[in-house]
């Protein structure tokens, strides 16, 4: 049998490995790397919709773009629905929580305009019902293109199936706001391949989805990171020395970790425009220690690559684990080799005491990080959630070398514009 890594043959990268070992540094309540409680009193955004994912209008380079003063972000948001039978239980009050937790499967991509860089106003939705290909618009990227504002969306069009698919349109500005006009005709640009990346017929538990475009500031390509898991059937994976790692005796037990199989994956566009890409090795594995490594992105600075993914405490593998959080890794070239941020790889978890406060975050070249409330406890044994829906506190984060700290906190769903584009 192949080893993981033997699968994607000599060239034209590794991939680097998260291993076991460097998951055993994690730590949860390191203040350096632990996000500030969020208060059970916080303000939502709306009360008709959840938001969850937050992607800030960029630029190619990584950053984020103002248009005419005003500061864009699109959101997956969902319906709340107080109201709707389907929600309401036995003693007659909205199951809020049920709600939240079918939130995934009537997802749809929103987006927002604001002055300030927070307090957003909902714009409403970015493609009009049934030009989606799927039932779900999950996560992606809006790019601005140029000061005509034209706007490229990479986003991932799931059910049937998942495809990461752009479509392209245009933000239009006023005195009063901001909208957004075209998006009506989606493009697929490709799926998991099996050989590479899992597909849903290796796992029905696969991921494929996230993508974020970007410029590599060396060598001027168009390159996109994705989320994956490795291919190859469920079950099949091998957790060998390379995923183990240098671990004290006692840890080489792998238990049942095989079956996690997490990946950042990462394509090359063959053209300008990219409309015709190519997927390339994965940058980075995480077999045997984690299941999904979600919307993976990188920040430029001090000429090296820091890589960012978001994952779970319910997705690490057996014998290992950490909180819900942002997670990094650090490279002096584009296809590494990366090594974990802080030695574990943990950048931002949330506190044991409140370990859903928040989730997908976001670490923008500013050092902002922003993120969404997903429940936060009212009682002190935490039985008692009030579930969020909506933008939570940003939090500043100061990258040096191969380690970063927490810095400062901000207001909610603070993500101010790092430039301004004039649009023509
Ligand atoms: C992260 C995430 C993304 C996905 C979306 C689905 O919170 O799991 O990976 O695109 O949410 O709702």
């Amino acid at each position: 049998m192949k080893s993981n890594t033997e699968k994607f043959g000599k060239t034209p990268h590794q991939p680097s490995l998260w291993t076991r070992a460097d998951a055993l540094k994690v730590h949860a309540d390191d203040p350096t790397t632990t996000q500030p409680l969020v208060s059970a009193d916080f303000p939502v955004l709306s009360n008709e919709v959840f938001i969850w994912d937050t992607m800030p209008l960029r630029d190619l380079d990584g950053n984020i773009t103002s248009v005419d003063g005003w500061s864009v972000i699109f959101t997956l948001t969902a319906d709340r629905h107080p109201n709707d039978p389907q929600y309401i239980d036995e003693n007659g009050n909205y199951d809020i929580t049920r709600d939240w937790n079918d939130r995934h499967g009537r997802a749809k991509m929103y987006y927002w305009f604001s002055r300030t860089g927070k307090d957003w106003e909902l714009g409403g939705r970015v493609m009009a019902e049934g030009v989606s290909p799927t039932v779900r618009e999950w996560a992606g990227t809006p790019i601005l293109l140029n000061e005509q504002g034209e706007v490229d969306l990479y986003y991932t069009a799931v059910t049937p199936g998942a495809t990461i698919v752009k479509v392209r349109g245009r933000v239009v500005t006023t005195e009063h706001g901001v909208s957004m006009v075209g998006f009506e005709k989606v493009k697929p640009l490709f799926e998991a391949d099996g050989k590479m990346y899992q597909t849903e017929a290796q796992n029905p538990f696969w991921g494929f989805r996230d993508p974020w475009p970007f410029r590599d500031p060396n060598d001027g390509k168009l390159y996109m990171l994705f989320e994956g898991n490795v291919a190859g059937e469920r079950g099949s994976h091998t957790v060998g020395e390379a995923e183990i790692g240098d671990v004290p005796p006692g840890y080489e037990d792998v238990g049942n970790s095989r079956f996690q199989t997490a990946c950042v994956g990462i394509a090359v566009a063959r053209d300008e425009d990219g409309d015709d890409w190519e997927m390339l090795p994965p940058l980075l594995t995480a077999v045997g220690v984690n299941d999904q490594t979600e919307r993976p992105h990188f920040v430029f600075q001090d000429g090296k690559y820091y890589l960012f993914t978001i994952s779970h405490t319910f997705t690490y593998a057996d014998g290992v684990t950490g909180p819900d959080g942002v997670y990094g890794f650090v490279a002096d070239s584009l296809f590494g080799p990366y090594v974990p941020l802080n030695g574990s790889g943990l950048v931002l978890g949330n506190p044991s005491s409140q370990p859903f406060q928040t989730y997908s975050h976001c670490v923008m070249p500013n050092g902002l990080v922003t993120s969404f409330i997903d429940s936060v406890p009212t009682d002190e044994s935490g039985t008692q959630i009030r579930i969020g829906g909506t933008e939570a506190p940003t939090v500043g984060i100061r990258i040096k070398g191969q380690q970063t700290f927490v810095v400062a906190e901000y207001d909610y769903g603070y993500i101010p514009p790092m430039l301004d584009v004039t649009l023509k």
